[in-house]
């Protein structure tokens, strides 16, 4: 049984042991949401190119890192029905996965901002020009990839490949994948979240 408060810094056990503890809770209660994440993977062409991915490892538990990677990339960031269903079709406990994407550093859990923006940066959505769309909202937002604005409306990412190729360049609001994005339309459709606050 993997027991990850072990791999926290000593000098820090009560730190590690809250952690655990708060995770094992929201694992418990997170297992509830099962079949509307499930149904939600359904019509995301997102997660059938993830489940691929796992698939290719066959499953392996061992293969948790990369396939954390991949996701992602996939998405922008880890978010918790995302955990979730890589736990439920590894058939790892949610506890383990959530607590591997909070241990490194190198993966970003669902952000804090209210609205989220993800920009894919993959090759053929950057070659058609999503460099100039990130740009643009951050320009427009006044902060750089991977940030909130400091009132916590709109967090900024990237990814790599949402297999969306055929309509780059995409971008992901609030979890809706829009085709052929322009500098233009990126910034209207973040304008109201940055205005307004809705
Ligand atoms: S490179 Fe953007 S969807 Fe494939």
């Amino acid at each position: 049984m993997w027991d990850w408060g072990e791999h926290l810094a000593t000098d820090d056990e009560h730190h590690a042991l809250t952690l655990k503890r708060m995770i094992a809770s929201l694992s418990s209660r997170k297992q509830t949401r099962l079949p509307q994440v499930l149904e939600h993977a359904s019509g995301d062409k997102r997660f059938k190119i993830l489940e691929a991915h796992m698939k290719k490892h066959q499953f392996k538990h061992d293969a948790l890192i990369e396939i954390l990677h991949k996701a992602q990339e996939l998405f922008g960031y880890l978010e918790d029905d995302l955990l979730l269903f890589i736990a439920y079709k590894l058939k790892l406990p949610a506890s383990r996965v959530y607590g591997v994407a909070t241990f490194y550093h190198f993966f970003t859990l669902k952000p804090k901002g209210r609205h989220t923006c993800v920009v894919c940066m993959g090759t053929a959505c950057y070659v058609r020009g999503a460099d100039k769309v990130l740009a643009s909202v951050e320009a427009s937002a006044r902060i750089k990839a991977g940030e909130t604005t400091p009132d916590n409306e709109l967090s900024l990412l990237t990814a790599r490949c949402i297999g969306a190729c055929g309509i780059a360049p995409a971008v992901v609001y609030d979890g809706a994948v829009t085709p052929r994005q322009t500098p233009e339309a990126a910034v209207e459709r973040v304008k109201g979240w940055i205005d307004h606050g809705h």
